[in-house]
């Protein structure tokens, strides 16, 4: 980390303020009443949350403690017993939410299915059923691998209906991704689809799930449920294949939810880290249902008539936050989209709000992007007057895209929520308030109450007015990840010990650089470790290294991100050659190839340059601030005397652009 400097050139003085109808309209109306509740909850944080967690959830039986927090280890409401999905479903099925919509999808081909409340519990109620019948029991880890279909929500929540830990993966990651999860996980189940839907192709996912599982490379999975979404061939394994829709016929309806301790695991979430392979990033069940339910109902000001639409996939945190649990949880409607815009049909986005009147839009900061290079006439062409609010989420968004969101999709009338969090928060930490907190193109704002967020050296000293440092959290939240999944060890060194107060306070390091302005506003400046964000997606460097070494041609890789107008970054690769093979145009193509086999498609190179040598220094260390400069096509600058061999830099720039 002490290759980074962190430094910010943005200058942005645009301010909005809350129309004053929506803020009289809002859950938080005022600066003044956000401020009040940041108060109060930093006065006293536990009071704060056990409030909360006594009005807005259903509890088979109160805790004995709000928080046992053994640094960097906390337990939230402790002794207390509920089930999410219990709070997600049955608690409205005795109000007149019973027949709302509780899911609105539309599919990529244009077939749609609503879904109230009482059809997903009961849904629900018999999909736990099926995966009892197979032998799945409370504790046990069942892998989600699945296109954004109904039957994923209603995977996850049947998980959740009998205790039964899920870890999804994203459809875009590859069999050797899965396998590496699969057994790290130690999963008992796979749940998947014969394919999915996307940009007018069908993915093949049984196969990947057949090839993670072949030459018994996943022991641990005994069963798969395959959902029938493309009805292409797939092979079927007797006793280890059965259909969704076969065994849902032949269970009852009636499942109680298991009563889960507070701290029972909820699921695991594979993320990368700076270091070696993903990491589980584990979620408990009383802090993150507490935690995705509020900040969903101050932050998307969810109103029962509200439509809400998230665009996540559901193999991210943002599709389990706010697709699923946060909005269900308070008994919204929720719009999953199986499709993402394609040459074929570039206004789908548009099309979706129409049909279904979105009211609330949360997006990414690489659609707004891809959004502005296709031309307003597309969304012109829509009407989107049933929003009311924007969001977005993933990474910093460049004040001239939030200035295009506001003005061609939110009509200058919609606030926007920059919502910086991140798959370890369990939900969002720093965002403005729709109805309180004015807000200013390319910030997150503020810290939402009862997050204590600062900006600090790496002393752990507080930095002054918009002074670059590392952005930190002082207090545990009920939403923070408890662990790494069966590694205590790498979750403490992960995220507590980059920052050393000399008070030996712990404090959580989320990876970001940032500074904070002197209204308090925090501006995310991205990522200081070796990981980088393509499309909003977060791929660690080293993965994507392992993966191209793991190719018999390549001697080293060293992987960085170069900026990319639409996606944010994009990843550019320095291959070394083993003595016997020689640069060519194929190899480039094959080298890609292999890194979509080992990884999935999300992780293809852009760039792919072969070098003799790799510039480090002398003990050895990759110095990849050197790289990236080569990458964006930069100057070299700073401090290179500590380069072992100061030619290989020169020889780079020279052979910089020859095989793309
Ligand atoms: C980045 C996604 C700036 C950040 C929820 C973080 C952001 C990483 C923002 C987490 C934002 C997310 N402004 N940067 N509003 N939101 N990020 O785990 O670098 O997929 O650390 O969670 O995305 O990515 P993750």
């Amino acid at each position: 980390m002490s290759d980074v400097k962190i430094e910010s050139i943005l200058h942005e003085n645009r301010k909005f303020n809350p129309g004053a109808n929506f803020a009289e309209n809002a859950h938080i109306k005022s600066l003044a009443e956000y401020e009040a509740l940041y108060a109060q909850a930093e006065a006293d944080p536990l009071k704060f949350w056990a409030d909360l967690a006594e009005k807005e959830l259903h509890w088979f039986k109160k805790w004995d403690q709000v928080l046992d927090w053994q640094p960097p280890f906390a337990q939230w409401f402790v002794g207390g017993k509920l089930n999410i999905s219990y709070n997600c479903l049955d608690r409205h099925l005795t109000t007149w939410r019973r027949n709302k919509a509780a899911i609105i999808w539309e599919g990529e081909p244009g077939d749609s299915r609503i879904i109230t409340y009482d059809q997903l519990h009961r849904e629900v109620c018999q999909f736990a059923n099926v995966l009892k019948h197979l032998g799945i029991q409370k504790g046990d880890r069942v892998a989600i691998y699945m296109p954004m279909i109904p039957e994923a929500a209603i995977a996850m929540l049947a998980c959740a209906r009998i205790g039964a830990p899920h870890s999804v993966v994203f459809g875009g990651f590859s069999a050797e991704a899965l396998k590496d999860r699969f057994n790290d996980a130690q999963a008992k189940a796979v749940i998947t689809a014969d394919g999915g839907f996307r940009k007018d192709k069908v993915i093949a996912l049984k196969e990947q799930v057949d090839l993670a599982l072949a030459d018994n490379a996943s022991p641990t999975v005994e069963k798969v449920l395959v959902v029938e979404r493309t009805k292409e061939p797939i092979t079927m394994v007797e006793g280890r294949d059965f259909w969704w829709h076969e065994l849902q016929k032949q269970v009852s309806a009636d499942c109680q939810a298991e009563e889960m301790d507070s701290e029972d695991m909820l699921f695991i979430l594979y993320t990368s880290g700076s270091t070696g392979r993903p990491k589980g990033v584990v979620h408990t069940t009383g802090g993150y249902n507490l935690y995705t339910h509020i900040t969903s109902k101050w932050i998307f000001d969810l109103k029962d008539t509200d439509v809400f639409w998230c665009t996540a996939d559901i193999g991210w945190i943002t599709g389990h936050s706010y697709i699923v649990y946060g909005p269900l949880s308070n008994g919204a409607t929720t719009v999953m989209y199986e499709g993402v815009p394609r040459p074929s049909n570039l206004g789908c986005f548009w099309d979706v709000i129409e049909k279904y009147r979105v009211n609330i839009f949360y997006t990414a900061p690489t659609a707004i992007r891809s959004f502005i290079k296709m031309g307003e006439e597309i969304p012109n062409s829509r009407n989107l007057s049933s929003l009311r609010l924007l969001g977005t989420v993933g990474e910093p968004i460049n004040p001239e895209a939030w200035m295009w969101y506001h003005r061609v999709i939110g009509g200058e009338r919609c606030p926007i929520v920059d919502t910086w969090w991140q798959t370890e928060t369990g939900g969002v930490m720093i965002t403005p308030l729709p109805g309180a907190i004015p807000t200013k193109p390319g910030s997150a704002t503020r810290p939402f109450p009862g997050i204590i967020a600062d900006i600090v050296d790496l002393d752990g000293s507080p930095l002054a007015v918009n002074e670059g440092g590392y952005l930190v959290i002082k207090h545990p939240w009920p939403g923070m990840m408890r662990t790494v999944y069966n590694d205590p060890e790498r979750f403490r060194h992960s995220y507590w010990e980059h920052i050393h107060p000399i008070d030996g306070h712990y404090l959580y390091f989320a990876g970001d650089g940032s500074r904070k302005d002197e209204d308090g506003y925090f501006w995310v400046m991205g990522r200081v470790d070796d990981v980088i964000s393509v499309a909003g997606h977060r791929l660690g460097t080293m993965e994507i290294e392992s993966a191209l070494v793991s190719h018999p041609a390549v001697a080293e890789a060293a992987v960085v991100g170069c900026p990319d107008e639409i996606k944010g970054e994009e990843i550019y690769a320095f291959v070394t050659l083993e003595g016997d093979y020689a640069a060519s145009d194929s190899l480039v193509s094959e080298l890609k190839d292999h890194v979509v086999e080992e990884i999935g498609i999300i992780a293809r190179p852009k760039v792919i340059q072969f070098t003799d040598a790799l510039p480090k220094t002398r003990s050895g260390k990759i110095m990849r601030r050197h790289l990236r400069n080569i990458a964006a096509g930069k100057e070299i600058t700073g401090d290179i005397s500590t380069l072992e061999d100061m030619t290989v830099l020169d020889k780079l720039r020279g052979q910089e652009a020859k095989h793309h």
